[in-house]
């Protein structure tokens, strides 16, 4: 698979271990930063991984921060990016069960080494299911289109 993946300087090292893993497990690894430990902005990142999966240039993403939260948040307001916050193999699988997830962030403060790539491995090897998960998403899809007024909105 083509995996685009990026952090910020708390999930710097993290980052560099699960791109060599990912290496050795035969995926093509795009890294988009950021190369060192000097602090930086967790969005700008979030920014180049979400755009990568987004255009289609990369089939998965993967983010690492402190805590995952600030890339799933800056992840998702990129279209057609369904970032999820895993800090657990079972979440990671159901993201992509239920949710077609395309991004999984991880928090390198919270996930020690061992347990991220025990998600990144979950997330990547399940499949979407389809069928009324799809609906939903289609729902989720719509919610970038809509505005107050809209009477989809449902408030
Ligand atoms: C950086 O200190 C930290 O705020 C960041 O890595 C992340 O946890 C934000 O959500």
């Amino acid at each position: 698979m083509r995996i685009a993946i990026g952090s910020d300087h708390a999930g710097y090292e993290a980052k560099e271990r699960l791109k060599l893993w990912l290496a050795e497990g035969g995926h093509a690894v795009d890294d988009c930063g950021t190369h060192g430990t000097a602090s930086v902005d967790y969005p700008d990142f979030a920014s180049r991984v979400a755009r990568t999966v987004a255009r289609g240039a990369a089939d998965f993403g993967v983010l690492v921060c402190g805590t995952g939260i600030g890339m799933s948040i800056a992840a998702n307001k990129v279209r057609g990016v369904r970032a999820a916050h895993c800090a657990d193999p079972y979440t990671a699988r159901m993201a992509r069960e239920h949710n077609d997830a395309n991004v999984v962030c991880l928090g390198a403060r919270v996930s020690g080494s061992g347990m991220v790539e025990e998600i990144v491995a979950s997330f990547l090897a399940a499949p979407f299911r389809g069928g009324r998960h799809a609906a939903r998403l289609d729902k989720i899809a719509r919610l970038e289109t809509m505005t107050d007024g809209d009477p989809r909105c449902g408030c």
